[in-house]
């Protein structure tokens, strides 16, 4: 397969990441057969679709025009031979690896031989995944953060399968896609992305769990600091910024005294057993009365927009 021979393609799965990642290809041009398992999920999927493009067309980032042409490029299906014709799948069912692997074995036979085919998986390896692939060359992590639609990164996960070739087209749509691709060259759970953040989660629940910080301490810290700074400068920037000898002198300090909890903390443990859920619940760490987990996630993507712009004009 080589990038200009896509134009079709399948996005599988109708969820908060199915819709979004179908909006981005079919506001990238591409013509995207959307399958789901049932069609009221599509029905919510395309009432997210609509309601992500307004967002974009609030922020001046996307016109009527071209939000009702994107519309119109999306082909939502029930039928799985509606796949035969693309060039090119992603995957974005449950984060479970016996439904992912249920699906995939279904789904292949009905792909087109040469076509390429993505999970979404957040970390699960794409080798176990792979297991029912008939040809695992073509098969590859394709992993878009939340909201896939906003924020401009993409990972791409060599499985032990993948061949190079797919990962070297992968990395090219994702530029199509106007993503910063990121090509994570061994299976590790977590990849990437999921590495890091949950590094920083897991010392997170520690302080919380000792009692050295409160919840809302422990986010204030990164909303306010971490988080602004490292939009600008990685971790590996920082260093050098810092100055490494001084990066060396903390280190040697700091690293012994982290968390290796190799499971959930106490607090978590105990919120999930009295089915504090979190937003979908109406509790977790915090209290989420009716409409407000979802002015939270207006409000973060309003600035996160902001942000983007932000940092689009710092870097021309
Ligand atoms: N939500 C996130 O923040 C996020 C970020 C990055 C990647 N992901 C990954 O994307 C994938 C989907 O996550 P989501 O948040 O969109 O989930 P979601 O619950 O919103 O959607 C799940 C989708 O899977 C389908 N599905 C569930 N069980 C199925 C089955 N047995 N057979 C066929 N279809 C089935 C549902 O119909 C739905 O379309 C997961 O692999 C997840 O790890 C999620």
């Amino acid at each position: 397969m080589e990038i200009a021979h896509i134009t079709q393609v399948g996005v599988v799965g109708a969820g908060t990441m199915g819709a979004g990642i179908a909006e981005l290809f079919a506001e990238a041009g591409y013509a995207v057969i959307w399958y789901n398992r049932s069609a009221a999920g599509l029905q919510r999927g395309l009432a997210r679709v609509r309601s992500n493009q307004q967002v974009l067309i609030q922020h001046n980032l996307l016109t009527p025009a071209d939000a009702e042409a994107a519309l119109a490029r999306l082909h939502p299906t029930h039928d799985l031979e509606a796949l035969a014709s693309v060039q090119f799948v992603t995957e974005s069912v449950a984060e479970d690896l016996a439904v992912k692997r249920a699906v995939w074995a279904t789904l292949e036979p009905h792909c087109r031989p040469d076509a390429i085919l993505t999970t979404d998986s957040s970390g699960l390896p794409i080798t176990a995944i792979a297991t029912v692939i008939a040809t695992p060359a073509r098969f590859a992590g394709f992993h878009f953060p939340n909201p896939p639609q906003l924020l401009p990164v993409v990972e791409i996960i060599k499985g032990d399968g993948t061949a190079d070739a797919t990962c070297e087209l992968l990395l090219a749509l994702a530029r199509r896609l106007h993503k910063h691709p990121i090509l994570v060259r061994k299976d590790v759970p977590g990849f990437v992305l999921n590495r890091l953040n949950n590094a920083l989660i897991r010392e997170a629940l520690y302080l919380i769990q000792a009692g050295i910080a409160t919840p809302a301490d422990v986010d204030c810290a990164v909303t306010n600091c971490l988080g602004i700074r490292w939009a600008f400068t990685g971790p590996c920037q920082f260093m050098d910024l810092v100055g490494l000898d001084l990066a060396h002198a903390i280190n040697t300090y700091v690293f012994p005294a982290l968390s290796d909890m190799h499971g959930p903390s106490n607090e978590l443990r105990a919120l999930v057993a009295a089915g504090k859920l979190g937003a979908k619940s109406g509790a977790g760490f915090y209290e989420y009365p009716a409409g407000k987990a979802q002015s939270i996630i207006d409000d973060r993507d309003d600035k996160l927009l902001k942000l983007l712009q932000l940092k689009a004009q710092a870097a021309t």
